[in-house]
C-alpha cells in the first residue's frame, strides 16, 4: 500500500468511525483499533494446485494494547483466503500446531466424505493431514473451519476459520470485478464479546447455549471498525457469516441498492437487486455495490429482529432472555472511495452464467425436525449442563434432530449416490441455519411460499424459520467411516447435538 493511501486512510478513519457511531451502538463505548487496514493474506493455488496451512495458537489485539488468546491458520487469527481452480486435484497440507486436536472441514466444497474434514477426521496435536481435494464445481465463495465434535464453537470463535474461493478465471469475461483486494473483496463477518479489560472471551452461559453465543462488537476479517478503500465504481463483496450464532441483516447506511450475484454455491443466473440481505451463520453471499455514488457504511439490524423467533419461542425467551446488546442498527464495515484506485467495472452485468435448477424428480422424502424444545421438556438446564459435561444430570435431551442428539457411532441416513431427495426441515422455537456437507441444494419453498431472494440460488446452508423444503442432489460418496454431516450452524447448537450424519453410496 502506498504511503499516500496509508495517510488517506489514517486521516479519514476517525471521521468514518464517528459517523458510523462505532463503539456507541453496542455494550457501551469502547476504544477500537484505530487503523484497520491489513487485508487477509491470500494463497493463490490456482496454478500450483497445492496449498499448506498451519493451525497455530497466538495472540490478537482486537482492542489496542490488550492481547486476546486466539487461534488461526498461518497467523494468530483466522486464515488466508485460499483460491483454487476447478477441474484439478488440489493437494492440501494441514499442519496442527495448536496443541489441541482439531479437524478442518471444507464447508461447501463438493468432495468425497473421506477428505471432507468432519469430526471423523481429527488431526492430533503436532500432526499433519494431507487430503487431495478433487475440485470440480462452479465458481463459489466457500470456507474452511475447525469441526471437532463438541468443540466446533470454541475453536471457530477462537479463530480457526478462513475463506476458500473456487475461481475459474473467467470473471472478467462475465463483466465482474476481478482484481482481488481492489474491487473483489472478502469480508468475514463475526462478532466478539470482551471482558472489562478488553480481552475477547468465550464463556457461554445458559442463555448463550440456548440462543447461540452473540458478541457485542461486530468484526470484519478479525477487525472491529473495519474499513475498506474502494474505487469509485462497482465492487464485488464476498460475504461470509463466520459468526457462531449472529444473524447479520445487512443494508447500506444510505439504503443504496446492490446486486446479489451469488449465493453459497455460486452465481445466480442473473443479478437480483436488493436493499437488504440477511446472512445467517455459515452462509455466503456475493454482492456488487456501486461506489460511484460515494462512501457508504454497511450496517446490520440487531439479531433480535431477524432470528426467526416463533410463537412457541416466546416462552423460551421469557426463561432465558436473548443476550443481544444491540438495540439499533449497528455498523459492520465502512467503505471509503479512494480516488487513486481506478474503477474497471461500472455496470452490473445483465446476466450471469449460474446454472439453472435441473435437479429432476426426487426419489425420496425425508423429514428433519430440529429439536429445540428439549430444554423445556427434558429436564431444563440440568439436562443441558449434563450434555455439556458441566453438571451431574445426564440423559435429558437438550438439542437434537428427530429426537436424538448427535452420536459419532450412529448413522442417521443412507442416500443413493446420484439421486435427488426432498428434505423437509423444520424447527419449533427459533430459526436455525441448516447446513449439509458434500452437497448443494435448492430451496423449493419456505413455509409453503416461494423462497426469499437470498435463498433463490444454489445453497448449502439455509436459515430454517418454521419449515423449509429442499431439493438436495447427492453426487459425492461418503462411507460409514467418513460420513457427511447435516447440522445447525449455530455452533453452540451443533456442539450440543443438533447434528446428524449420513452415508452416500
Ligand atoms: Cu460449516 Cu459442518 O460445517
Ligand atoms: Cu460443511
Ligand atoms: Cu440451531
Amino acid at each position: 500500500m502506498s504511503q499516500n493511501r496509508r495517510q488517506f486512510l489514517r486521516s479519514s478513519v476517525a471521521s468514518a468511525l464517528c459517523l458510523a457511531g462505532w463503539g456507541g451502538a453496542g455494550g457501551g463505548a469502547r476504544a477500537l483499533a484505530a487503523v484497520p487496514e491489513a487485508p487477509l493474506p491470500v494463497i493463490d493455488a490456482t496454478t500450483t494446485n497445492a496449498f499448506e496451512i498451519t493451525a497455530v495458537a497466538g495472540e490478537t489485539e482486537f482492542m489496542p494494547g490488550v492481547p486476546s488468546r486466539t487461534l488461526g491458520f498461518n497467523r494468530p487469527y483466522l486464515g488466508p483466503v485460499i483460491r483454487v481452480r476447478p477441474g484439478v486435484d488440489v493437494a492440501a497440507t494441514v499442519v496442527n500446531r495448536t496443541g489441541v486436536p482439531i479437524s478442518v472441514h471444507w464447508h461447501g466444497l463438493l468432495v468425497p466424505g473421506n477428505v471432507d474434514g468432519g469430526p471423523h477426521q481429527p488431526i492430533p496435536a503436532g500432526e499433519t493431514w494431507r487430503p487431495v481435494l478433487p475440485v470440480a464445481q462452479p465458481p463459489a465463495t466457500l470456507w474452511y473451519h475447525a469441526h471437532t465434535h463438541g468443540e466446533t464453537a470454541p475453536r471457530v470463535y477462537a479463530g480457526l476459520a478462513g475463506v476458500l474461493i473456487v475461481d475459474d478465471g473467467k470473471d472478467r469475461g462475465r463483466g465482474l470485478p476481478a482484481r482481488f483486494g481492489v474491487d473483489d473483496l472478502v469480508l468475514v463477518l463475526q462478532d466478539k464479546r470482551f471482558d472489562a479489560a478488553g480481552e475477547a472471551v468465550y464463556r457461554p452461559g445458559d442463555a448463550d447455549l440456548m440462543h447461540g453465543f452473540l458478541g457485542e462488537v461486530a468484526m470484519v476479517n478479525g477487525q472491529p471498525g473495519a474499513r475498506f478503500a474502494v474505487p469509485a465504481g462497482m465492487v464485488r463483496l464476498r460475504l461470509l457469516n463466520g459468526a457462531n450464532a449472529r444473524n447479520f441483516d445487512l443494508s447500506f447506511s444510505d439504503a443504496r441498492p446492490f446486486a446479489l450475484i451469488a449465493t453459497d454455491q455460486g452465481l445466480l443466473p442473473r443479478p437480483l437487486t436488493l436493499t437488504r440481505l440477511r446472512l445467517t451463520p455459515g452462509e455466503r453471499a456475493e454482492l456488487l455495490v456501486d461506489f460511484a455514488g460515494g462512501d457508504a457504511t454497511l450496517v446490520s439490524a440487531p439479531h433480535a429482529e431477524t432470528r426467526g423467533m416463533m410463537p412457541m419461542g416466546g416462552m423460551m425467551h421469557d426463561m432465558l432472555p436473548l443476550p443481544e446488546t444491540f438495540t439499533a442498527p449497528f455498523p459492520v464495515a465502512a467503505f471509503v472511495v479512494d480516488p487513486s484506485l481506478s474503477a474497471e467495472v461500472s455496470t452490473t452485468p445483465a446476466a450471469l452464467d449460474g446454472e439453472a435448477d435441473d435437479l429432476g424428480t426426487p426419489t425420496a422424502t425425508r423429514r428433519f425436525v430440529l429439536d429445540d424444545m428439549g430444554m423445556m421438556m427434558g429436564g431444563g438446564m440440568a439436562g443441558m449442563k449434563g450434555m455439556m459435561g458441566q453438571g451431574e444430570a445426564a440423559g435429558a435431551m437438550a438439542f437434537g434432530i428427530n429426537g436424538q442428539a448427535f452420536a459419532m457411532d450412529r448413522l442417521d441416513a443412507d442416500v443413493a449416490r446420484g439421486s435427488t431427495e426432498r428434505w423437509i426441515v423444520s424447527g419449533m422455537m427459533m430459526g436455525h441455519p441448516f447446513h449439509v456437507h458434500g452437497v448443494r441444494f435448492r430451496v423449493v419453498s419456505e413455509n409453503g411460499a416461494p423462497p426469499r431472494a437470498e435463498n433463490s440460488g444454489w445453497k448449502d446452508t439455509v436459515f430454517v424459520e418454521g419449515e423449509a423444503e429442499l431439493l438436495v442432489h447427492f453426487d459425492q460418496p461418503a462411507s460409514a467411516t467418513y460420513p457427511f454431516m447435516f447440522h445447525c450452524h449455530i455452533l453452540e447448537h451443533e456442539d450440543l447435538g443438533m447434528m446428524g450424519q449420513f452415508t452416500v453410496s
